[in-house]
């Protein structure tokens, strides 16, 4: 009961985001993240909100952050199948990384939450996540003079979920990763940025195949929902389904960005592919058969240098540059 007196509040706050747009530059240019009026980046509030995303005391047993399955070093996700939340209860899904989450249009795999702030209550209050309960949280936070005068300070209030949940969406959308050898590449035209073999692998994956049409540059995403083709039989999980019941959603999930995907395994929204060799052979086949799969999922024939070089490809897509601040 508490929490839906606590997710109504938050619902009413987010009537009353407006959105504002935010420049930042990196090697891929100007780009610009997206925040809302009333969360304006500040060094201090992204500080703020760095701590409380690494701080275990967030989970129930104080032994769960949200870097324990958003890791920096694997792009913000965390190598596993399905993550492990407390007591090493199981996700359903298959941790999505956070680089870039600041150009989501909308959040999580079924595309539903619109926007950072929102996210946030999710996994604190999930059972086989953090399983903390909003209001205890903040009761607990509270107590953490740190936290209370870093409130004080920056948002001038007492500690509470609008500071906790602003906080560290400020930090998730400077979370930026576009400087990779592909934008040095495409973008800034340094034509020894990638080598032969990842330039026929982009012409391939944007032009003799269709991954562009759903993964296209600069986010390799379009953001939709849509069916993949990866099962036949989606009961298993249903996606996007469990949102509005519409049966035209059943096995939709959000398109995935291609960045970084060299060291974002395992795939998909179950992890069920190990390897991207194992991903491209199931677009070759034309995917499984589902009423709701993209028609513009079609088998297709590629030669084994072909395959290598859309490997090749994909992984030219990888800029750890945001490492260096966690090394
Ligand atoms: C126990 C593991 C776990 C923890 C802890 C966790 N996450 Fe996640 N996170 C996931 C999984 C799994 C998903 C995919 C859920 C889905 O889309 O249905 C996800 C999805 C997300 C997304 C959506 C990304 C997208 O592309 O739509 C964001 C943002 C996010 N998490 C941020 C956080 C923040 C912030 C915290 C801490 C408050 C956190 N996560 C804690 C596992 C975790
Ligand atoms: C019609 C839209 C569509 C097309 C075309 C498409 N994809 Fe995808 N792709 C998706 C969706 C949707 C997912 C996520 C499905 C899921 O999680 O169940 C996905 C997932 C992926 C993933 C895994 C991403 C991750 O983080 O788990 C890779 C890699 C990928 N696609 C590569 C490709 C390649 C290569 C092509 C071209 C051969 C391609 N895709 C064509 C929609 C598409």
């Amino acid at each position: 009961m508490k929490n839906n007196i606590y997710i109504g509040g938050i619902l009413m706050i987010s009537l009353f985001l407006f959105q504002c747009k935010q420049t930042s530059n990196t090697g891929f240019g100007k780009v610009e993240v997206i925040s809302p009026d009333d969360n304006q980046i500040s060094p201090k509030k992204v500080s703020l909100g760095k701590k409380l995303f690494f701080d275990n005391r967030l989970s129930v047993n104080n032994e769960v952050s949200c870097a324990s399955c958003h890791l920096p070093e694997l792009a913000f996700t965390d190598g596993k199948i399905v993550s492990e939340g407390v007591e090493g209860r199981k996700t359903e899904r298959n941790s999505p990384s956070l680089l870039n989450a600041g150009f989501l249009p909308t959040v999580m795999f079924d595309a539903h939450l619109p926007n950072l702030e929102q996210q946030v209550i999710v996994p604190i209050q999930e059972h086989v996540e953090m399983d903390m309960n909003m209001v205890d949280l903040i009761e607990k936070l509270r107590l953490i003079d740190e936290y209370q005068s870093a409130a004080k300070e920056i948002f001038n209030r007492e500690f509470d979920a609008y500071v906790l949940t602003r906080a560290i969406s400020a930090f998730e959308r400077t979370l930026i990763s576009m400087n990779s050898p592909f934008d040095q590449y495409f973008y800034e035209g340094n034509e020894t940025a990638i080598n032969e073999s990842q330039k026929r692998g982009w012409k391939l994956f944007s032009e003799k195949l269709y991954c562009t049409q759903c993964h296209p540059a600069p986010h390799f995403t379009t953001y939709q929902a849509i069916n993949n083709g990866l099962y036949a039989d989606y009961s298993a999980d249903e996606g996007r389904f469990r949102i509005h019941h519409d049966s035209t959603d059943i096995g939709k999930f959000k398109v995935p960005s291609l960045r970084n995907i060299e060291i974002t395994a395992p795939y998909m929204h179950d992890g069920s592919f190990k390897s991207l060799k194992q991903v491209i052979k199931h677009y070759q086949v034309g995917g499984n058969q589902h009423i709701n799969k993209d028609n513009r999922i079609v088998p297709f024939d590629i030669t084994e240098q072909q395959e290598i070089d859309l490997l090749n490809f994909l992984v030219s897509l990888t800029d750890t540059s945001y490492m260096t601040e966690y090394r």
